[in-house]
C-alpha cells in the first residue's frame, strides 16, 4: 500500500520573504531526515502583488549564507488549496484570518495554524515578524524563528503521522 503524503503549504503576505524562506528551510530539514517521499512542501502569498518573482534578494541572501537556496516563485494563495494541502500555516495573524475566511468549510478551517505555535520558544499567538521595510537583520531574525519552528513542526508531524525515515 503506497504510504500517506503529507503536504504542508506555508502562507505569508507577499510570499516572497517569510514563506518562501519557512518553505526552503524545512525542505532542508526533511531532507536531512530523510523523510522526502512522505512530506511535501510549498509556499504561497495571501496577496498577489508580487506572483511570478523570485524571493526577495534579502531573503535570498540570508539562507545561502546558511547554505541554503530559496528557488520558490511567488503565487497566491487559492481556495482549492484546502484540497491539495494538509496543512496552511501562516506567519502572521493576519495571514491566519485571512486562510481561515478563504477556508470553504468548517473542516478546511482546521487545516489552518500559526507557524509559531510549532516554536518551543514562543507564547502563544506569536508571529514570524514581516521584515519587507526593516533593516537587513529583519531577514537573519526570520531565518532563525523558521529554523526553530521548522524543527518544532516536523517533530510534531513525525510523532502525529507516524513517518520514519525513507529506508
Ligand atoms: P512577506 O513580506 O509577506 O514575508 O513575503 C512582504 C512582501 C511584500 C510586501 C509585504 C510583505 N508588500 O507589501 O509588497
Amino acid at each position: 500500500m503506497a504510504r500517506q503524503v503529507i503536504r504542508v503549504c506555508f502562507v505569508c503576505l507577499g510570499n516572497i520573504c517569510r514563506s518562501p524562506t519557512a518553505e526552503a528551510v524545512v525542505k532542508d530539514l526533511i531532507d536531512k531526515e530523510g523523510l522526502a517521499n512522505r512530506l511535501k512542501v510549498d509556499s504561497a502569498g495571501t496577496g498577489g502583488w508580487h506572483v511570478g518573482e523570485q524571493a526577495d534578494e534579502r531573503s535570498r541572501a540570508a539562507a545561502k549564507a546558511r547554505g541554503i537556496a530559496v528557488t520558490s516563485i511567488a503565487r497566491q494563495v487559492r481556495e482549492d488549496d484546502f484540497d491539495h494541502f494538509d496543512y496552511l500555516i501562516a506567519m502572521d495573524q493576519s495571514n491566519e484570518r485571512n486562510l481561515r475566511r478563504l477556508a470553504p468549510t468548517k473542516e478546511a478551517r482546521t487545516k489552518v495554524s500559526l507557524f509559531r505555535s510549532y516554536d518551543p520558544l514562543a507564547p502563544e499567538g506569536a508571529e514570524v515578524p514581516d521584515p519587507y521595510y526593516g533593516g537587513e537583520n529583519g531577514f537573519d531574525e526570520v531565518f532563525d524563528i523558521c529554523a526553530r519552528a521548522g524543527r518544532g513542526l516536523i517533530r510534531e508531524l513525525k510523532k502525529k503521522h507516524h513517518l520514519d525515515a525513507d529506508r
